[in-house]
C-alpha cells in the first residue's frame, strides 16, 4: 500500500484516507495507493463498504499537475475510477474543500456522494486547456443531464454543496468531521441495504443540437479550444455505449494534452502562484497594514479606495476642495453599490464602508496615523513632488509613501522626500477595484519590507502582484508602447485598424489596440506623443494622423467618435469613415505605397515587437524573470490566457523563429526592430525564457 492512502478498518467499512498534502492530488502514488486499497477491502472480510475521504483542506484537488507533459504511469487514472465503480462493497466518497477535476471523477465513480456544506465540486480542466479525462464527460450526463454537465465542463465553474445537492452531483449534505460524516452515511447505507450504484450504467442522456453547443461554445471561448471539445464528448456520452465513450473522451483528452494552448495554461497556472513569490523577500517580513490613505479621488483614487475598503481597510481620502472630496465619496459609493448589488458584500458591509471605514477630508494632518497612503493626483512630476513634501511632512514615522504614477520616475519622487526607503510605486490599472494587476515599482532606495508590504497589500486586495524596476511605464505600458507602435507602422504600411483589430481578437486579445485606444481615451496617446516630441530619436516613425482625430476633439469612446463611432445607446461601434481617409493622406505625404498585410503577417509583427521589448526589459532588470512579464500582459492588457503570456508564446513559437521574424522586419526600419541582446544570447545559448524562469526558481 502506499504510504499516501491510509487504510483502516471501522466496523463493517473500510476507509481510504488519502495524505497528499497540500490539496490531495492524484499523484501516480495515490493512484497506486487507491487501486490497492480498493483491493485490501474487497479482500478484508466482513467489510460492506469502502469510504474515501481526504486529509488535509481538500477532498480531492484533481489529477496532479505537475506530472502532465510526462510519460503518464499506471494506473492511469480513467482506469482507477473504474476499478472504484467496479467493485461489489457499496464505495462512499465524503468530500470537503474542493473536489476538483480529478478529484470529483473519483467521487462520481463512488456509488455514493455526502459534502460539507462549505464543499465546493468543479471540473476546471478547461482553464487548463483539458477536458475531464477520466470520465467525468461521460459519468455527469448520465447523473444530471446534457444542460447542467455542458454548463459545469465548458466554463469550469465550481458549485458549492447546496447547488450541486440540487443539481443532483451529490446524495446528501452533512456538517462534521468529513470521516465521521461519511462513516454514518456508509452506515445509514448498509442498514437500509442500498444497492451499489454505479453512474456508468445509468442510461445514456438526451441529445442536444450538438453543431449549434459547438459552434457557441467556441465562439464564447475566443479562440480557446478545449470548451467546444468537450461539447464533443458530452456528445459522445448520449450517442455512444459507456465504455466506447471512455475512449473517446480519453483520445480528445490526449489530443489536448498535445496542444500549445494546454502548455500556455497551465504556464499561465503555476505563474500566477509563483508571481508573488520573490526570491529576494524570503525572510522579510512586510509592514503591519491597517489603515490606507489616497490622495486625489478620481477615478483611479476612487478605484483603490474601493478595492481597500472591499479588503477590510480604513481608508482616508484628501481631496482639494469640500465639493471634490464629497464628489469621491459619492464615486467610492457607487463603486460599492456595484458590489452590493452583484452579492458580494451585505447591506451592512455597505453601510459601514461608506460611513466608519471611509474618511474623506482636505486636509493632510488627517494622514498623521496612517500605515499607507497611495497617491493617485495628476501625472506631472512638480505635483506629485509637492504632494510627497506634504506627505513626509505629516506622516508618522514608518507610514509607505507610494505613487500610483504609471510612467514618472518613482526615483526622483522618492529623492524630493527625507524618507527614500519608505517610497514605492503602486501602479494599479483602472478600474482599480476590477483590474486584476498590481505593478510593485520597486525604486533604487526602496527597503525590502517596504516591498514585502506593497505585495502583502496586492494579495489583500486580491491582486496579481507584479515586481517591476523604474523605467518610463515601467513593465507594462512600456511593452504596450512598443507593440501598439508596431500597430501603427503597419497602419502607415498598409493595414488598416479595423483589420488589424480583427487579426488580434482572433489570435485571442479581448480587444484589437485601436478600440483599446478609443476605451482608454485617445487624448492619452496624444499627450505622450506630445510628452515624447523632444527627446525622439530621429529615425522613429510616429505617425500624425492620430493627432488630427483628436485635434477635432475626438478621444474615443467618451466622446461617442475616434477609431470607431459610438452611437448612444448601442453597445456596438462602426468604423469611423474619416480615420482612412485621414490615414490616407498621410501616407501621400509621407510618399508611402500600401500593402497588403495578412493577418497572420499582423499578428506576427505585434507579437514581435511585444517579445523584442519584453526581452530589453529583462535584460535591464525592469522585470526580474518571463512569468513577471506573462503576467502583467494577461491580468493588464488582455493577453489570451491560452498563450501563457507573451515570452510562453515565444517559446512555443522556439526564440530562433522569433529572431528571424525580427531580423527580417530590421532590414526595413533597423532602429525600431532592433534585436534585444537578451534575445539574440538566448538563441545563441539555445535556451528559452522558461529556463529563466527555472534559473530564478533555484
Ligand atoms: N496538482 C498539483 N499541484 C497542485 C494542484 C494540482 N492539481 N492543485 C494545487 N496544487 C498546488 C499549487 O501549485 C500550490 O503549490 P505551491 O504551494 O507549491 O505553490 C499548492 O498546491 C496550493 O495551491 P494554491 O496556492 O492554489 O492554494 P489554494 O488554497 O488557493 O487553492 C485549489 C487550492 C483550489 C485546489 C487550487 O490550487 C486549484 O484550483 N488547483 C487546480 C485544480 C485543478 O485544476 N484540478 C484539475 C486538474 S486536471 C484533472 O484533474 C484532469 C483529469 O481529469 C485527469
Amino acid at each position: 500500500m502506499s504510504d499516501k492512502i491510509k487504510y483502516t478498518r471501522k466496523g463493517d467499512v473500510a476507509v481510504l484516507r488519502i495524505q497528499n498534502p497540500p490539496v490531495n492530488a492524484l499523484s501516480h502514488a495515490v493512484r497506486e495507493g487507491l487501486v490497492a486499497g480498493m483491493a485490501q477491502a474487497e479482500a478484508d472480510v466482513g467489510v460492506k463498504a469502502v469510504l474515501i475521504v481526504g486529509e488535509g483542506r481538500a477532498f480531492i484537488a484533481g489529477a496532479d499537475i505537475t506530472e502532465f507533459g510526462k510519460t503518464p504511469l499506471e494506473p492511469y487514472l480513467p482506469d482507477v475510477c473504474k476499478r472504484v465503480e467496479a467493485s461489489p462493497l457499496i464505495v462512499v466518497a465524503s468530500m470537503h474543500g474542493v473536489s476538483l477535476g480529478g478529484g470529483l471523477e473519483i467521487a462520481l465513480s463512488a456509488h455514493y456522494r455526502v459534502a460539507q456544506p462549505s464543499a465546493r465540486v468543479g471540473l476546471p480542466e478547461v482553464h487548463l486547456g483539458l477536458i475531464p479525462g477520466a470520465g467525468a464527460t461521460q459519468r455527469l450526463p448520465r447523473l444530471v443531464g446534457v444542460d447542467a454537465s455542458l454548463d459545469l465542463i465548458t466554463t469550469g465553474r465550481q458549485v458549492k454543496a447546496d447547488e450541486a445537492l440540487k443539481l443532483g452531483i451529490i446524495d446528501k449534505v452533512a456538517e462534521g468531521d468529513p470521516e465521521e460524516v461519511g462513516l454514518a452515511y456508509a452506515e445509514s447505507l448498509i442498514a437500509d441495504a442500498a444497492p451499489r450504484r454505479a453512474v456508468s450504467e445509468m442510461p445514456a442522456p438526451e441529445p442536444i443540437d450538438w453543431d449549434a453547443s459547438y459552434d457557441g461554445t467556441l465562439k464564447k471561448g475566443r479562440g480557446q479550444i478545449s470548451p467546444a471539445q468537450a461539447v464533443r464528448a458530452v456528445q459522445a456520452a448520449s450517442e455512444l455505449p459507456f465504455d466506447e465513450g471512455m475512449l473517446a473522451e480519453r483520445k480528445m483528452f490526449m489530443d489536448l494534452m498535445e496542444t500549445d494552448q494546454r502548455q500556455g495554461m497551465i504556464h499561465a497556472f503555476f505563474s500566477e502562484r509563483a508571481v508573488g513569490n520573490l526570491p529576494e523577500l524570503k525572510g522579510v517580513e512586510p509592514r503591519a497594514l491597517q489603515s490606507i490613505g489616497i490622495i486625489g479621488g478620481g477615478t483611479m483614487g476612487a478605484g483603490i479606495a474601493t478595492a481597500a475598503l472591499l479588503a477590510g481597510f480604513n481608508v482616508i481620502l484628501i481631496e482639494m476642495t469640500p465639493d471634490a472630496a464629497e464628489a469621491a465619496r459619492g464615486r467610492i459609493a457607487g463603486n460599492l453599490s456595484g458590489a452590493l448589488k452583484r452579492g458580494k458584500i451585505t447591506q451592512m458591509k455597505f453601510d459601514a464602508m461608506t460611513t466608519t471605514a471611509l474618511e474623506v477630508s482636505i486636509n493632510y494632518d488627517s494622514l498623521a496615523l496612517v500605515d499607507l497612503v497611495i497617491e493617485a493626483v495628476f501625472e506631472d512630476m512638480g505635483v506629485k513632488k509637492e504632494v510627497f513634501g506634504k506627505l513626509d511632512a505629516v506622516c508618522k514615522p514608518g507610514a509607505i509613501l507610494a505613487s500610483n504614477t504609471s510612467y514618472l520616475d518613482i526615483d526622483e519622487i522618492a529623492a524630493s522626500t527625507s524618507r527614500p526607503a519608505d517610497v514605492i510605486g503602486l501602479h494599479f490599472f483602472s478600474p482599480a477595484h476590477i483590474m486584476k494587476l498590481l505593478e510593485v515599482v520597486v525604486a533604487d532606495k526602496t527597503a525590502p519590507e517596504v516591498v514585502a508590504t506593497g505585495f502583502a497589500l496586492g494579495k489583500a486586495l486580491n491582486k496579481i502582484s507584479v515586481r517591476a524596476g523604474v523605467c518610463d511605464g515601467f513593465i507594462g505600458n512600456r511593452i504596450l508602447a512598443t507593440y501598439r507602435t508596431a500597430a501603427d507602422h503597419m497602419v502607415l504600411d498598409g493595414a488598416s485598424p479595423y483589420q488589424i483589430d480583427k487579426a488580434l481578437v482572433d489570435f485571442g486579445f479581448a480587444m484589437g489596440p485601436f478600440a483599446v485606444g478609443d476605451l482608454a481615451g485617445l487624448d492619452i496617446g496624444w499627450a505622450t506623443r506630445k510628452r515624447k516630441a523632444a527627446t525622439r530619436h530621429p529615425a522613429e516613425r510616429v505617425p500624425t494622423y492620430p493627432d488630427k482625430i483628436c485635434e477635432a476633439g475626438n478621444f474615443g469612446q467618451k466622446t461617442g467618435k475616434g477609431f470607431y463611432i459610438y452611437e448612444k445607446g448601442t453597445r456596438g461601434s462602426v468604423p469611423n469613415p474619416e480615420v482612412p481617409e485621414l490615414i490616407a493622406a498621410e501616407r501621400t505625404e509621407l510618399g508611402i505605397t500600401p500593402r497588403d498585410f495578412t493577418d497572420a503577417e499582423i499578428t506576427r509583427r505585434y507579437m514581435a515587437a511585444m517579445v523584442n521589448e519584453a526581452a530589453r526589459l529583462l535584460g535591464e532588470g525592469i522585470a526580474k524573470r518571463p512569468l513577471d512579464i506573462d503576467m502583467v500582459l494577461l491580468f493588464g492588457y488582455g493577453f489570451p490566457r491560452y498563450w501563457g503570456g507573451p515570452m510562453k508564446w515565444a517559446d512555443l513559437q522556439g526564440l530562433p523563429a522569433v529572431l528571424a521574424d525580427i531580423e527580417s522586419y530590421a532590414k526595413e526600419d533597423a532602429w525600431f526592430w532592433e534585436p534585444a541582446p537578451l534575445l539574440k544570447q538566448l538563441v545563441v545559448e539555445g535556451r528559452s525564457f522558461d529556463d529563466l524562469n527555472k534559473d530564478a526558481a533555484k
